[in-house]
């Protein structure tokens, strides 16, 4: 389905948040214009900056917009997958700060799996969902309080 204008932010959002999965699962980048560290501790660093800052403006935005829609839906189980990944996600960020350089690749390499299955669970699943149950009114009253959370150019930090 046709991404409903109130998600597309959102949805463009996403394209980054793979390329830096795609990264943290294989430990270098995909375009070379654009490489990646190759010392975990490093690569540890530069991921933190795009997961602080504009991913979690993302996830914050997904909160606190959408999932107050989840009892309009349904069925509750894809927001309930979203918001249990999204504890997750940052529990494993968490190990990670305070992870010894040693331990850090396969802690990299799950996180990268999480967000690469979360994003696209979100576009395939939920995104969908949200699009094809929720009324005209309610989609436009979406992608006003989104334009409040995300600023245009956002996520483009990586
Ligand atoms: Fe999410
Ligand atoms: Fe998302």
């Amino acid at each position: 389905m046709k991404r409903d204008p109130a998600l597309i932010t959102l949805s463009r959002e996403h394209l980054p948040a793979l390329i830096l999965a795609y990264r943290l699962r294989h430990g270098r980048s995909s375009n070379p214009a654009h490489p990646w560290p190759t010392d975990p501790v490093a690569q540890r660093s530069q991921a933190l900056v795009f997961i602080h800052g504009d991913l979690a403006r993302h996830f914050a935005a997904e909160e606190e917009v959408l999932f107050p829609l989840k009892g309009q839906l349904s069925d509750p189980g894809p927001s309930d997958r979203v918001w249990a990944e999204h504890q997750q996600f940052w529990q494993q960020v968490h190990q990670i700060e305070d992870a010894l350089p040693e331990a850090l690749p396969p802690l990299l390499k799950a996180l990268g799996e999480l967000l690469d299955a979360h994003v696209r669970f979100e576009e395939r699943v939920w995104f969908e969902q949200l699009q094809r149950e929720l009324p005209p009114e309610q989609l436009d009253s979406v992608m006003a309080k989104l334009e409040q959370h995300l600023p245009p150019g956002s996520c483009s930090s990586l």
